[in-house]
């Protein structure tokens, strides 16, 4: 009895469940085939265009665009149902032949501009948008220029990959390669008056050494700063946000600074007055000596508060260096250390904090941090002084112990040795009484 009211029971749940599960299936599905990719129309397998061109296609197979069946005529226009070649590129066809680089950017933008048919892979869709607004784009289709960057120039065409790819012609680590193609070319850059040495002073940077000696694709490329679709040369502006959208604290403290304000004039490029651009280098408190200077005269007091900012951040970065070794020393030596090796992490944080704060160019305020630094640093030192005197006395103390241990034992000696000559005298004797007996 009370098994089947069970019984009965998930029954009714069952069914109940089962309606649910159709109807929510006939939504996803409804949902999906409505937004189902529209070029997977036909199986480029069965293509005419790739049973005469099975060459290419091998190429195009194993590119993104193939590995979702998009073929030839998505491309290049065309009837892949026509069994000759002729009909298959007849006039009605839409076949474009070989796209120049104009009918580039809009063959690729057909797809890739075209929100209904990227939706379903979740990729964006304003390349094309963001391209015409590029240097390479408005001198393509304003001025005519075929010289400049299309999409396949960076992206490849028959073996296009997915940007996470490593083997892409955009991957971060590729990046800097795919633009020397053009820009490291003399013949092709003479015309415009444009450098052809950015890549070798690049790669030569703290963020080229990043990316191709530590393989650290956070390091800037040239697209992190340029931009890969709106790839036009930062102007006063543009620059600030390129590397302040790394080098968050570096910007905030910079904006705080009193170069802020030529910068909104037009007087000052953020980072790259000091910095340079392409060929940014590791930080060094040389800086303070050589950039000031280009723009402030020698003994002026904008030099002179460099200085200081140089002497004090030196000094602290001294300092932590000596804490350090002495809290190293320290634990060599058996000294408990854990309360100053706690204080020694507080102190390195204050000079992290420090490095970006520099920015600020404000003396005050880096002259207070060193002081708050500065105590940390004293109290470790002091404190590792105060134990390592406290171990001498302790080692000290035990000297008187050391020696009366060492007297008893010679006492001893001593006693056991007078003991052990006596039996030997006494042995004979002792035997004769034991005859005796
Ligand atoms: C019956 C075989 C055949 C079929 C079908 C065929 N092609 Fe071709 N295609 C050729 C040959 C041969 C050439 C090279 C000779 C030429 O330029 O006409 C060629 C050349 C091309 C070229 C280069 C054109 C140029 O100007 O150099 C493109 C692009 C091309 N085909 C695309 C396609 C597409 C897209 C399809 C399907 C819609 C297709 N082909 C179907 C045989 C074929
Ligand atoms: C994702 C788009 C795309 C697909 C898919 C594609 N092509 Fe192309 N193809 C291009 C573009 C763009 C060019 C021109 C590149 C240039 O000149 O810089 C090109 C060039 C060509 C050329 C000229 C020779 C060459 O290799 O540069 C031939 C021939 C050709 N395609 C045939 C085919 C055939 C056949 C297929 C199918 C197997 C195919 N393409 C698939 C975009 C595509
Ligand atoms: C100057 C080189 C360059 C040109 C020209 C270029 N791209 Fe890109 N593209 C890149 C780089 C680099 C990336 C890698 C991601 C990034 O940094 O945005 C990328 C990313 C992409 C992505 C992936 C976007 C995403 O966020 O998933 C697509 C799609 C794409 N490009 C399509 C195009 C199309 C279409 C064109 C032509 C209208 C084009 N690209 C022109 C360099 C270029
Ligand atoms: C017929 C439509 C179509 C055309 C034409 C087309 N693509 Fe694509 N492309 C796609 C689709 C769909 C994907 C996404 C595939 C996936 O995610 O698996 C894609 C992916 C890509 C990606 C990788 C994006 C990523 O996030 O990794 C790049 C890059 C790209 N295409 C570049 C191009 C270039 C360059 C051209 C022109 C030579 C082009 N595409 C022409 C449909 C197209
Ligand atoms: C196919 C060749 C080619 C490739 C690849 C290429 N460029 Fe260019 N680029 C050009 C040409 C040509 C110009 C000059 C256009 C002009 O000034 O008329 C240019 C101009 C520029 C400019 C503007 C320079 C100025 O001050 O006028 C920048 C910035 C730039 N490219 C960055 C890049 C980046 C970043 C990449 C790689 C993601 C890249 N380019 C890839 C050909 C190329
Ligand atoms: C750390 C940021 C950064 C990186 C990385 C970078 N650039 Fe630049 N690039 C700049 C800045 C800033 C300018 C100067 C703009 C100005 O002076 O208005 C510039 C200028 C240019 C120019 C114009 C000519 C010139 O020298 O003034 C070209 C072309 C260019 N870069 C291409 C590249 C290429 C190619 C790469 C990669 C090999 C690259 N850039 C890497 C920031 C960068
Ligand atoms: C895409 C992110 C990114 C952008 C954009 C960027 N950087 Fe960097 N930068 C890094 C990374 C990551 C490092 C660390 C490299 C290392 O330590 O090996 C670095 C290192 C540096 C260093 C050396 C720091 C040190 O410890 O000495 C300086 C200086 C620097 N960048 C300045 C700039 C300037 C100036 C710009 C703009 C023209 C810029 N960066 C743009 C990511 C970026
Ligand atoms: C007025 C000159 C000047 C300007 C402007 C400037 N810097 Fe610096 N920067 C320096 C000096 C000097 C140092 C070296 C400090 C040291 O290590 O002694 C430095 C150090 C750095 C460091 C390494 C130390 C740290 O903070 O970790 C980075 C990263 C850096 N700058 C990035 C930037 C960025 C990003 C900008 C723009 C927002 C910028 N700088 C603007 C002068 C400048
Ligand atoms: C590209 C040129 C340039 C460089 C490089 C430069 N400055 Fe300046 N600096 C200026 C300008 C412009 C002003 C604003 C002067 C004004 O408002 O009249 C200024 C203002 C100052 C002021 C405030 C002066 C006052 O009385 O208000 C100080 C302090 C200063 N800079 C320090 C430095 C230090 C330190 C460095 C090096 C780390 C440096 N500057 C590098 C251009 C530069």
């Amino acid at each position: 009895m009370t098994i089947r009211r069970v019984g009965k029971g998930c029954g009714e749940k069952e069914l109940f469940l089962t309606k649910a599960v159709l109807i929510i299936f006939w939504f996803t599905a409804t949902f999906f085939s409505a937004s189902t990719p529209i070029v997977l129309a036909q199986s480029s397998e069965a293509s005419s265009c790739v049973t005469c061109h099975s060459d290419i296609w091998e190429e195009v197979k194993e590119s993104i665009h193939g590995r979702q069946n998009i073929s030839c005529h998505n491309c290049h226009g065309g009837d892949p149902t026509a069994k000759d070649k002729e009909s298959a590129k007849g006039p009605n066809t839409g076949y474009i032949g070989i796209p120049d680089k104009k009918k580039i950017a809009e063959t690729c933008g057909a797809c890739h501009a075209n929100v209904e048919v990227m939706n379903f892979y979740g990729v964006p869709t304003d390349q094309l948008a963001r391209y015409k607004t590029s240097t390479h784009g408005k001198k393509l289709f304003l001025e005519a220029n075929t010289k400049v960057a299309v999409c396949s120039d960076c992206h490849g065409y028959h073996d296009v990959l997915a940007i996470t790819d490593p083997n892409s012609s955009v991957y971060p680590l590729n990046v800097p390669k795919t633009c020397n193609h053009c820009h490291g070319s003399e013949a092709l850059m003479k015309p415009y008056g444009l450098p052809t040495d950015i890549f070798e002073t690049y790669k030569k940077s703290v963020h080229g050494i990043a990316l191709f000696e530590k393989k650290d694709i956070s390091a800037a490329t040239c697209v992190s700063c340029h931009g890969s679709h709106g790839a036009v040369p930062p102007g006063v502006k543009e620059i600030s946000s390129a590397c302040g959208k790394c080098h968050v604290n570096e910007k905030k403290y910079f904006l705080e600074s009193m170069h802020a304000k030529p910068m909104a004039a037009g007087r000052f490029s953020e980072c790259i007055s000091c910095h340079g651009n392409h060929g940014v280098e590791r930080a060094s408190n040389d800086l303070y000596r050589t950039t000031c200077i280009k723009c402030h005269e020698k003994g002026s007091s904008e030099e002179k508060a460099g200085e200081t900012i140089w002497q004090v951040f030196h000094q602290s970065g001294e300092k932590l260096k000596a804490a350090e070794s002495s809290v190293k020393q320290a634990s060599i030596e058996g000294i408990f250390v854990e309360e100053e090796t706690g204080s020694l992490e507080e102190a390195k944080t204050n000079v992290i904090v420090m490095a970006p704060l520099q920015h600020s160019l404000s003396v005050e305020r880096i002259t207070e941090l060193a002081a708050k630094f500065s105590e940390v640093a004293d109290k470790i030192t002091t404190q590792i002084h105060q134990k390592r005197e406290a171990l001498k006395w302790r080692k000290t103390a035990l000297i008187p112990i050391w020696v009366f241990i060492l007297a008893m034992a010679a006492a001893l000696w001593v006693k056991y040795k007078r003991l052990k000559t006596e039996r030997k005298k006494n042995q004979p004797n002792k035997t004769n009484r034991e005859g005796e007996k």
